[in-house]
């Protein structure tokens, strides 16, 4: 067979296989096959240099002219190729911009906190401060600065968390440490006066813990808020106006409050204070236990004992200090009848608020 038989024969099965590439890949291997180092034209013009003068420059322009057609119809090819595999990529990865977005919900704050904001938020805006005291507190702060006596029943592992250090192998000591979980926020009272001379305006919210079973009306941990006012000529007058002003803050004007005498060792005189019931109108209900009333807080003029352990001239100042439950108030707020709720996280619940 002449080499321009062989040459046309090349033309046609490449220009063949290229037209039948059917991918760009497959097209890179036609490439390789016929122009490549070790391709069938290649080789073909490697034998040029055994031909007669006469038979040369004819093979040679054939021999170009395949490779030329050759190569402009890979290029072609490719870019035929390249275009539908373009093509099915961008079908294959089609964005729909009509699908729902994905969602990123944002949370909210519970209704815990947003009771105590709330709270403070009322006393900052007649000018307290807030303060803050450390959860796991010494006895002396929880209860004895504070005057309890020392068998006072709060006092004992029965009603309150201690804290002891287990840190050596065993634990050496089986009465009961200076180191407890607070009870209540009335220490951070002791701690500010402490530190602070009087004209003293604070409040001072934060978590306290008592060993009670958890049922409507009682929670192993809970929020309370503190306030303590010292100043010179302080009265009970001051007292009551200033938590009447708050009640009527935090549950509308139309709700009453009543004063009842109580007894707290750090106050004196101390009073519990009531809020009419929201659910019946005073009327009496399950809810108010048929009182008409519901209890919201404790109050009371600082005792003169507790100036005693913090250095306060007694005779100077006088002040009054209140503390209330968080979760209590958010009950009684929104009229739900068991706290647990507060703590449970069912969002059905929660999200109401
Ligand atoms: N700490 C008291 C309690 O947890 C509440 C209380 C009563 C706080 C009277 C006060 C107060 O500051 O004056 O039961």
């Amino acid at each position: 067979m002449s080499i321009l038989t062989e040459l046309e024969e090349l033309r046609t099965e490449g220009l063949a296989a290229v037209a039948g590439a059917s991918d760009t890949s497959q097209l890179d291997g036609v490439r390789v096959a016929y122009l490549g180092k070790k391709g069938s034209l290649t080789s073909i013009l490697r034998g040029l240099g055994g031909l007669s003068s006469q038979e040369r420059p004819a093979v040679g322009k054939v021999s170009n002219e395949v490779r030329v057609q050759l190569e402009g119809a890979l290029d072609a090819r490719r870019e035929q190729l390249k275009a539908a595999e373009l093509g099915k990529k961008i079908s294959a990865e089609r964005l729909d911009i009509t699908l729902p977005g994905r969602s990123h919900p944002l949370g909210s704050r519970h209704l815990i906190n947003a009771i105590a904001a709330e709270i403070v938020e009322i006393f900052t805006g007649i000018g307290y401060r807030v303060v803050e005291g450390p959860e796991v507190e010494l006895e002396y702060y929880n209860f004895t600065a504070l005057n309890h006596e020392p068998q006072h029943p709060a006092r004992s592992a029965g009603d309150t968390f201690y804290v002891r250090d287990l840190s050596g192998d065993e634990c050496t000591s089986p009465e009961p440490s200076e180191v407890l979980m607070r009870t209540q926020t009335s220490p951070v009272q002791v701690r500010t006066m402490e530190k602070q001379d009087p004209p003293i305006y604070i409040l001072s919210p934060g978590k306290v813990y008592r060993r009670d079973v958890a049922d409507p009306s009682h929670l192993p941990q809970f929020t309370q808020v503190e306030g303590l006012v010292v100043d010179e000529g302080i009265t009970f007058a001051d007292l009551k106006g200033t938590l009447d002003h708050f009640v009527r803050q935090m549950f509308g004007p139309d709700r009453k409050t009543r004063f009842r005498p109580h007894f707290f060792p750090f106050t004196e005189p101390s009073a519990e204070v009531d809020v009419s019931c929201g659910i019946c109108g005073g009327k009496g209900c399950r809810f108010c236990k048929n009182t008409g009333w519901l209890e919201i807080l404790g109050c009371g003029m600082v005792d003169p004992n507790v100036y005693g352990f913090v250095g306060i001239d007694a005779e100077k100042y006088s002040g009054f200090a209140f503390g209330m439950g968080v979760e209590r108030i958010a009950a009684l707020k929104y009229n739900i009848p068991d706290l647990r709720m507060l703590i449970e996280g069912d969002m059905r619940f929660l999200r109401q608020f």
